[in-house]
């Protein structure tokens, strides 16, 4: 073989190499990808790592997701484009020829220039960005379409068939993610929205106003932001706010309602309702993480309160302390049958008084600092 024509050919095998090096780290880094969406839980954080991602292998200056919601395919996060931008086509006219051919066809969409398409439904979006070529695969569940998801970028004619096949497959993967997570999300919705339902229910029993154990878990959600508590304890603050004194459902009326000060007997009583409501949680099967907050919510910090127990400072679990000081501020605040409400000046103060011997310190802390910033 000439000599010229054996440089082309190595030539040509190298270029080959090198795409087939390149397409073989796209398809391993989207691999990667839909192996960490699977495990994520929170929507929003799944959709905002798939389009970062995604952007980032498809070398695409944007990445959007538009999600199908009540008919419409309304866009629910995107990567590389301002809000205002974004918003310009929200939601995507369904009847349009694109987004038409996607749904009916449920395949994918593949525009080299976008900028000669003037009636192309991303052509201001387009323009505005100086962005020219697009891409969108349909996002399928279980044969239906539940959205799309598109990159564009500002190279013409920069996706070519085996981009289209890579982010098909890709899409297919991340559809029953995307779908899972929002069914997840749909569970969580309803249990929290059941959660309050029972929280008004023990608070209309009670004498509080039906949202103290509203106020209760606002007041006790600032703190764990101050003291930058984990999402997992965030978590159980939240549901255990809610429900923290879901033991009076065991206790008499004539007992919770009393205007003066309660007898012995009734004291005994009334000291029951974090044990009962631990036992009604735990009875529940799966909200055991919240048992610890709610049995100990009336433990004090150097020891004492109620029930009897040998943990005090550290050893008390921190939702416990927060629930604590939340609870008592909350009810400082609020009329009872036997005195009048505290001024927040005054609630303060006293918070300030019993800070080291009822309250944990860097939880009153934590509470005064949110109280003076609002
Ligand atoms: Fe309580």
């Amino acid at each position: 073989m000439p000599k010229g024509k054996r440089k082309k050919g190595a030539h040509d095998l190298h270029r080959v190499e090198r795409t087939l090096r390149s397409r073989l780290d796209e398809l391993t880094a989207l691999y990667e990808v839909s192996k960490s969406i699977t495990s994520a839980v929170n929507l929003d954080k799944m959709l905002s790592l798939i389009v970062s991602k995604v952007a980032s292998i498809m070398k695409a200056e944007v990445c959007m997701i538009h999600l199908i919601n009540k008919g419409d395919l309304r866009l629910r996060t995107s990567y590389g484009i301002t809000a205002r931008l974004a918003e310009l086509k929200n939601p995507l006219p369904v009847d349009h020829t694109v987004v038409d051919q996607v749904i009916r066809t449920k395949m994918p969409v593949r525009v080299e220039d976008l900028q000669k398409h003037s009636k192309n439904i991303f052509f201001h979006v387009a323009r505005k960005g100086r962005l020219h070529s697009l891409l969108i695969v349909p996002l399928i569940e279980k044969g239906e379409l539940i959205g799309v998801l598109s990159v564009m970028s500002k190279r013409r004619a920069a996706y070519s068939i085996s981009d289209e096949k890579e982010l098909t497959l890709f899409a297919s993967q991340a559809a029953v993610a995307i779908e899972n997570a929002r069914l997840f999300e749909e569970v969580r919705i309803n249990y929290l929205n059941t959660m309050r339902l029972l929280a008004c229910v023990i608070d209309a029993k009670d004498t509080y106003t039906e949202d103290h154990s509203e106020r209760v878990m606002r007041s006790a959600l600032a703190i764990a932001d101050y003291l930058s508590l984990s999402a997992k304890q965030r978590s159980v603050i939240r549901y255990a706010s809610l429900l923290h004194d879901i033991g009076k459902i065991g206790i008499d009326m004539s007992v919770l309602r009393k205007p003066t000060t309660l007898s012995k007997e009734e004291w005994r009583q009334m000291k029951q309702h974090p044990k009962i409501g631990a036992d009604i949680i735990k009875r529940a099967g799966f909200l055991d993480d919240l048992v610890p907050a709610i049995l100990y919510h009336h433990v004090k910090y150097s020891g004492g309160g109620y029930p009897i127990t040998k943990k005090t400072k550290e050893d008390l679990p921190v939702e416990a302390r927060v629930l604590a000081v939340a609870d008592a501020y909350e009810a400082m605040v609020t009329d009872r049958p036997y005195r009048r409400r505290m001024t927040k000046d005054q609630a303060i103060a006293e918070l300030k008084r019993c800070s080291g011997s009822q309250f944990d310190p860097k939880v009153v802390n934590a509470l005064l600092r949110y109280l003076t910033n609002t």
